[in-house]
């Protein structure tokens, strides 16, 4: 039976691709995608998840628009990280598959609550504003969501875009203290695990390698989107963040970390955004969150690679995991 997930998303080159590893798994059912204002403004994030969607084949996919502002404060976007677009380095046509009309938090709410308990699993790749939002307006969907798995915060790591607190914290913090307070059972995809899954030049080209459309657009990405950390951090390649999301679904046994209480700092300007994670356990607060700390980053990109090399054919979905449900949605 596939898992059915939410993804809520701000595109962003490593958003397209948790987008893209996540439509070419048919372990995956994506049952709706929510654009978050984040790396770039909301109106660009949605169009960005439909160029994406569109590049996989899946333009039957749902989109949505949720929130194009953080709860408090004024937006705070990456465009010296993702380029003007959000997805420079590769030019995907305009979608013409359409937006839903739907909100993007009220669909939060009404999938969580139409779908039976303990079935959804919500995918966070971007600030926590529409889950924040929906958990805010109907605390019961805590109880029911399955498990969010996240890609934010950072702790032996530090933060990305202050020394204390990475992006997708940083944007929206208040978001983040209600998400971490809400119960929701969390799995942390911290720049702890990401900073170990860089964009290798042999990573990179074996990507290339498969030689398909797609594989030509994500290579442009991954050049544009790592060139900022590799000027950074002077690595070879830069961390691949929002994939690592996507990729524990599938393989949770590449990842390890710890059970912690995490909690979020909203008020000090100097680290607002940080996620304190008590990962020695000395503050005796509960335990909210798995917080990850390792990944065989090997793993990881091999998983990401075959996946890559499914999309647009079907058939090898199909025949390299033929007892897996396909849903009729899947418009390949
Ligand atoms: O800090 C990295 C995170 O912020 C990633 O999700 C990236 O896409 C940006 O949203
Ligand atoms: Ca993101």
């Amino acid at each position: 039976m596939a898992q059915k997930i939410i993804i809520d998303t701000d595109p962003g080159q490593d958003d397209a691709l948790a987008i893209l590893l996540a439509l070419a798994s048919p372990e995956i059912e994506v049952l709706g995608i929510v654009g978050a204002a984040g790396n770039v403004p909301l109106l660009l994030t949605s169009k960005n998840i439909r160029k994406i969607c569109e590049l996989a084949g899946r333009p039957d996919i749902k989109v949505f628009a949720g929130c194009d502002r953080p709860m408090t404060g004024p937006l705070v976007t990456a465009e010296h990280v993702h380029g003007a677009t959000g997805m420079d380095g590769a030019d995907l046509p305009e979608p013409s598959m359409p937006m839903q009309e739907q909100h993007g938090v009220d669909f939060i709410i009404d999938t969580l609550q139409s779908e039976p308990a303990g079935a959804v699993t919500v995918c966070t790749l971007g600030p926590l504003t529409n889950l924040g939002k929906a958990l805010t307006r109907a605390p019961e969907i805590a109880g029911r969501i399955k498990q969010l798995v996240l890609m934010g915060g950072g702790l032996f790591e530090g933060g990305n875009i202050t020394p204390a607190a990475e992006f997708n914290i940083y944007v929206d913090p208040p978001a983040a203290a209600v998400v971490f307070g809400s119960g929701v059972p969390i799995v942390m995809m911290p720049l702890d695990v990401t900073h170990k899954t860089l964009t290798t030049r042999v990573r990179v080209a074996a990507i290339q390698a498969l030689g398909t459309p797609l594989s030509d657009a994500v290579v442009g990405w991954l050049h544009y989107f790592e060139r900022f950390d590799v000027a950074k951090y002077g690595s070879d390649g830069g961390p691949l963040h929002d994939p690592n999301v996507i990729a524990y679904l599938l393989k949770p046994e590449l990842y390890s970390g710890r059970f912690c209480n995490v909690e979020i700092e909203t008020e000090s300007e100097l680290t607002k955004g940080m996620t304190v994670a008590d990962w020695w356990d000395v503050s005796g607060r509960p335990k909210n969150a798995l917080f990850m700390r390792d990944v065989d980053a090997d793993g990881f990109y091999a998983l990401l690679t075959e996946r890559l090399s499914w999309l647009g054919r079907a058939d090898t979905a199909a025949e390299a995991a033929p007892g897996l449900l396909v849903t009729s949605s899947r418009a390949r």
